[in-house]
């Protein structure tokens, strides 16, 4: 069986942290979502990777190289424009063959669990499984109606009055019939070509479909407050170890994970939460829910449920940082200037000077 990731598109609705940078490279308790995703399709027994890349293809190369850190192996398969999921099925033909495959949407992150599901898929005869989800807004995805017997009556995509709550996973499996649907279908509404109309191809065409309920969390980290409840939900599992220094006089919960080379001085941080490497906090507070990436300097600050991207500096601010997405390289510091509230999300090599108290 291969993996397919897709980790085309242009990310929009993360602007401006991803004007300059690829959404699915934005970590997730200081891992990219994107890594996240290789690694439940190792966990799988897969090896052979493609990934499908577009615009930012440059950056995911660096990030990823060719997969040895993971023990498997990565393809590159450009896409000249995000032209709909099922396009990029179409283009990865070559090197797909007629091998089984698990596509993994690279912005997804999903509840552990996942993995053998997709190994149970390389020995079952299903030409396809879907997974889905109950969600709150079902208008914002692919959408599944099934019957009392647990078949897929019909799939919709983004419908504007959902038939139901069930909602695509950006998980899927398939076999070499995929290729008859991606080719059989026409662009969507919206311009693409639609995997959610793909799969309701192969239900029409009597292929054999089989519709998983996931029943964990899943989390499609398109916009900011995503990220951010990802960040959270991915904290609470993991593991903590202190590997960092941390003085007498802070204080460290035990559900706080503080990497190599990480300096707590006077500080006091409450779990779940992570310190990246070489990051300092001096005379800082690091409430719950809150992502610290590598080299960053916090100090005389507050933050919590939040997530700071690598190399940034929160300086001399007094009053805490809540629910906000900030980018790398800024420097958070205060200064003179007005207005009073503070909500942020800051792209990459960005500026910012607070208001102190009383206006000095
Ligand atoms: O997240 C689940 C949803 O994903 C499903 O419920 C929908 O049925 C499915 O269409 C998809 O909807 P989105 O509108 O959220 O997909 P998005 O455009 O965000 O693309 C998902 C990922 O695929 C993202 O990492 C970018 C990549 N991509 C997207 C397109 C359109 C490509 O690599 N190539 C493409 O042409």
């Amino acid at each position: 069986m291969k993996g397919l990731i897709l980790s085309g598109g242009k990310g929009t609705r993360l602007y401006p942290l991803t004007f300059t940078s690829a959404k699915q490279l934005i970590p997730v308790a200081n891992k990219p979502v994107l890594f996240r995703v290789i690694e439940s399709i190792r966990d799988a027994g897969i090896t052979d990777i493609g990934i499908v890349v577009g615009d930012t293809a440059e950056e995911i190369k660096r990030a990823v190289g060719r997969g040895g850190r993971w023990g498997v192996n990565i393809t590159y398969i450009p896409q000249d424009a995000p032209l709909g999921l099922a396009h990029a099925v179409k283009i990865s033909e070559d090197f797909l063959g007629d091998d089984r495959f698990v596509m993994f949407l690279g912005d997804n992150v999903i509840q552990g669990g996942i993995s053998p599901l997709i190994a149970q898929f390389a020995e079952s005869d299903y030409n396809s499984q879907i997974v889905l989800t109950r969600v709150e807004q079902p208008e914002q995805y692919g959408v599944a109606v099934l019957d009392d017997n647990n078949r897929i009556v019909k799939l919709i995509e983004k419908p504007k009055e959902p038939p139901s709550d069930l909602a695509l996973v950006g998980i899927y499996m398939f076999d070499a019939n995929i290729f008859k649907a991606v080719n059989a279908i026409k662009p969507s509404w919206r311009g693409e070509l639609e995997i959610t109309d793909a799969i309701q191809w192969l239900v029409e065409n009597e292929y054999n479909v089989y519709p998983y309920v996931h029943r964990g969390w899943w989390i499609d980290t398109g916009r900011p407050g995503e990220m951010l409840e990802a960040n959270s939900l991915v904290l609470e599992e993991l593991t903590p170890k202190i590997e960092g220094y941390v003085d007498r006089d802070s204080e460290v919960d035990s559900r706080v994970t503080v990497e190599k080379g990480a300096e707590i001085i006077n500080s006091v941080v409450r779990g779940p939460a992570i310190i990246g490497k070489d990051t300092r906090l001096v005379n800082a507070y690091v409430g719950p829910f809150t992502s610290i990436s590598h080299h960053c300097l916090l100090e005389n600050a507050e933050i919590s449920r939040s997530i700071v991207l690598e190399n940034s500096q929160i300086r001399n601010i007094n009053r805490r940082i809540e629910d906000s997405l900030i980018g790398r390289n800024v420097v958070l510091h205060r200064s003179p200037i007005r207005p009073r509230a503070y909500k942020f999300v800051l792209g990459d090599h960005s500026h910012v000077g607070l208001l102190g108290e009383g206006g000095e």
